[in-house]
């Protein structure tokens, strides 16, 4: 080991299985914390009268955040579907709106949803080994489209910050089915353009 003048390195332990960090806790979001993000939520009412599951976890890894260092962690999307709605995260901007973010899949399959201020959009494959590189400036939602979790490792920089906000208003324009069995991209009906008056 050689000592780093100014500056400590540290390394982390992820499970390849579970996406965990045995060490630090999970920041995780139960159905009932998001079921407005579903396109019907009054199914995932029906649901939250039995159970209230699990939909996704991360790692909020508590770093510096002066410019030009970087945060990581993992996040795991549990598998489920809500009215045909497959398991997802809420998706975020960042506050530093021109930052780019790359995942990495470990475990499962999934798609990573993506969409500009202008309402322009990608969709991406994850599956094991898939790296997706989200450019600066796109919203970005991970979606689970399997039978098993969906474990991503994930790095930005650190200043970033995260604005949830904007699409709890107006959503994405995008949204993964399923339909007969396999995902399916489709229009969002509930989608504002630019925000309006909120979902
Ligand atoms: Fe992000």
């Amino acid at each position: 080991m050689k000592e780093i003048l100014g500056g400590a390195g540290f390394g982390l332990d992820f499970d390849l299985v579970t996406g965990l960090c045995p060490r630090k806790a999970s920041t995780k979001r139960y159905l009932s914390g998001v079921k407005s993000i579903f396109l019907h939520p009054e199914q995932a009412e029906e649901r939250l009268k039995k159970e209230d599951p699990l939909v996704y976890e991360f790692y909020e890894l508590e770093m510096i955040q002066d410019p030009g260092d970087l945060a990581f962690g993992t996040s795991i999307v549990h598998p489920g579907r809500v009215g045909g709605e497959y398991f997802m995260t809420k998706g975020h901007f960042h506050s530093v709106l021109a930052t780019a973010e790359v995942y990495l899949c470990l475990r499962g399959k999934g798609m990573m949803m993506m969409e500009s201020p202008e309402g322009d959009w990608d969709c991406q494959e994850l599956y094991p080994g898939r790296a997706v590189y989200v450019p600066k400036r796109l919203a970005h939602r991970s979606i689970n489209v399997g039978e098993e979790p969906l474990v991503t490792f994930f790095t930005f920089r650190a200043e970033a910050g995260h604005d949830y906000g904007t699409i709890e208003r107006q959503g994405f324009r995008k949204l993964v089915m399923e339909r007969g069995g396999r995902p399916e991209v489709v229009d969002n009906p509930r989608w504002k353009d630019g925000g309006g008056d909120g979902l």
